[in-house]
């Protein structure tokens, strides 16, 4: 049985997958809009990794006698300045969502909840290669700059790695 404490913080992580999904679909839509396919398959791909986040959270809540809450959720942004400022907010969004992600485990330490730290074990996992491959996109935009043909690039690279399995970096596949 969960506690009080702990599931009230899977909720709210609950909450944060969700909204992830939902920022991550919403720029996907603007990217194919651009004519960025490539890109936004890579987006909606991710998008529907922060989907399964989110319900692999749910289920467990709920597996451990608590409740898990679907949230209600505000409207993310919908218009983007360009591709780099994407993967610029792409990567400081995950950097959050890790930094909770530290945060829950400390809660289970704090209130000697093993099952849900050890269950947390793959979220932490999950986070280093979601952020380590947000930074190498920033970089390879970065070497890109404002180079159109660099861009008509990079979207082709990012169709192949969504096709692969792309934005989950591995790290659910290693679990299974
Ligand atoms: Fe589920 Fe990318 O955080």
């Amino acid at each position: 049985m969960l506690s009080k404490k702990v599931s009230e913080a899977l909720n709210k992580q609950i909450e944060l997958e969700a909204s992830s999904s939902q920022f991550y679909l919403a720029m996907a839509s603007w990217a194919e809009t651009q004519g960025l396919n490539g890109i936004a398959a890579f987006l909606y791909h991710h998008a529907d990794e922060e989907r399964m986040h989110m319900l692999k959270l749910i289920k467990f809540v709920n597996e451990r006698g608590a409740h898990g809450v679907v949230p209600s959720l505000k409207q993310p942004t919908t218009i983007f300045k360009s591709v780099k400022s994407v993967f610029d907010l792409v990567l400081e969004h995950e950097i959050k969502v890790t930094n909770e992600i530290n945060h829950l485990v400390d809660i289970c330490l704090k209130e000697k909840d093993y099952t849900t730290h050890n269950f947390l074990q793959w979220y932490v996992s999950e986070q280093i290669e979601e952020e380590a491959l947000a930074r190498k996109i920033v970089d390879k935009l970065n070497l890109i700059g404002n180079d159109k043909g660099g861009i008509y690039f990079f979207d082709r690279d990012l169709e192949t790695l969504a096709s692969e399995g792309g934005a989950d970096g591995g790290a659910e596949s290693n679990q299974k």
